[in-house]
């Protein structure tokens, strides 16, 4: 995985892209003050949405000057540049395709799709590098602290990764589900390990890279819903690290958090929705204080993780022709943690990531198809 620059490049002397939003619910304002803050990079030209009450509010909040209630009457009419789907899940593999048929770009919000099995064909229809390609939305890479514990571990300053600990600790009553899509395997794909925790596990394998092992349960602990409700995973990293990760939807006291023990040092991050550079601790090991501490303070600072610092890549990548932040292959390799950690629990066994190829009931269906 290529770890993205903080500082983007200089936006290329070319018109604004066009840009256009499906899904207008909660995650798509983020999207829309992203672009919005970007009127050099890009013009937001239309939302798309089947609720019309929905798509009227969001036009209207965000000045976007059309809307429909299509994705392929959108297509036909704006030929837009770069498309951001924010619907929810079980519809991203039918739309990322329309768009990139169309010839758009698209950045997909997470998780890109239900299946690694249809991650792989999203992927197959992409145009190559040059685009039309689709990014996903994991906007916890791009933060300033991110950035510099990966260059630092680039560096040799912080010595071996050694042991980590992952923890997506949240709490949704049971309300929260009563959206139709959430908490069911055929619309959400999963439960919270798919569509909570991917965020810090995401930002977990940008750092410590190829994972080789995983050992895992999945439960349901207290929500009415098909899914797990909590999953506790070990996993075994190709640089020889191990890692915890836990996630959780059932955690009155919420947060996120990253801890990884590196030979010369401790790195903690510690936020919930997203980090600034305060929210990034480091304990040098004894002997080595002062070497990692000057590294540290040296690193790229003040860009804080969130939708903003990815989008403006984004616009970038399409402007200038180049492979998206977060390609194809990066989601693929989030998601195909995920799907260890059920195949795992489901079968009671370790499970490598040569277990999830075609053929594996869990390449298909996160579940593999089993009820918990
Ligand atoms: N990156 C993050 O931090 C983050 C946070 C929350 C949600 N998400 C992701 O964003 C996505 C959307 O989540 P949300 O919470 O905004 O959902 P939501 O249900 O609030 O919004 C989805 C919108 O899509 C619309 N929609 C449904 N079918 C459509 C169709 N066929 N064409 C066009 N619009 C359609 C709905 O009417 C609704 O307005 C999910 O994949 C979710 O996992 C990401």
């Amino acid at each position: 995985m290529n770890p993205p620059s903080a500082e983007s490049a200089p936006a290329p002397e070319t018109a604004p892209l066009r840009v256009a939003i499906v899904g207008t619910g909660n995650i798509a304002r983020f999207h829309a003050q992203a672009l919005l803050a970007e009127p050099e990079r890009a013009v937001l030209v239309a939302a798309v949405d089947v609720d019309p009450d929905a798509l009227d509010a969001f036009r209207v909040r965000h000045s976007i000057p059309r809307g429909y209630a299509g994705l392929e009457s959108m297509l036909t009419a704006e030929r837009p540049d770069l498309v951001h789907v924010c619907t929810p899940p079980g519809l991203h593999r039918a739309q990322v395709e329309a768009c990139l048929g169309a010839g758009a770009s698209v950045l997909v919000e997470k998780p890109p799709a239900l299946s690694l099995a249809e991650a792989e064909k999203m992927a197959a229809a992409e145009g190559g590098d040059r685009g039309p390609w689709m990014a996903t939305v994991f906007q916890h890479r791009f933060g300033s602290g991110a950035l510099r514990v990966r260059a630092l571990m680039d560096s040799g300053a912080l010595g071996r990764p050694l042991v980590a600990t992952c923890h997506t600790t949240w709490f949704r009553p049971q309300d929260y589900f009563d959206l139709p899509w959430r908490g069911r395997w055929k619309t959400e794909g999963g439960g919270p390990t798919l569509g909570h925790g991917i965020h810090q596990t995401d930002l977990l394998l940008a750092l410590l890279g190829e994972w080789t092992e995983v050992s895992a349960v999945v439960r349901r602990q207290a929500r009415d819903i098909e899914t797990e409700d909590v999953s506790v995973a070990r996993v075994d990293f190709a640089n020889g690290a191990v890692a915890s990760v836990v996630t959780s939807l059932l955690s009155p006291q919420e947060e996120s958090r990253i801890r990884i023990d590196f030979e010369r040092a401790t790195v903690e991050l510690t936020h919930l929705y997203g980090y600034g550079d305060d929210d990034w601790r480091l304990t040098p090991a004894p002997g080595f204080e002062d070497e990692v501490t000057a590294a540290w303070e040296a690193g790229e600072h003040g860009v804080s993780s969130g939708h903003h610092a990815q989008v403006v890549q984004v616009l970038d990548a399409v402007r200038a022709g180049t492979p998206p932040p977060v390609t194809s292959q990066d989601a693929l390799s989030s998601l195909r943690l995920v799907a260890a950690v059920y195949a795992s629990s489901f079968e009671g066994r370790p499970v490598a990531p040569a277990d999830l190829g075609p053929g594996s009931p869990f390449h298909d269906r996160m579940n593999g198809g089993r009820s918990l």
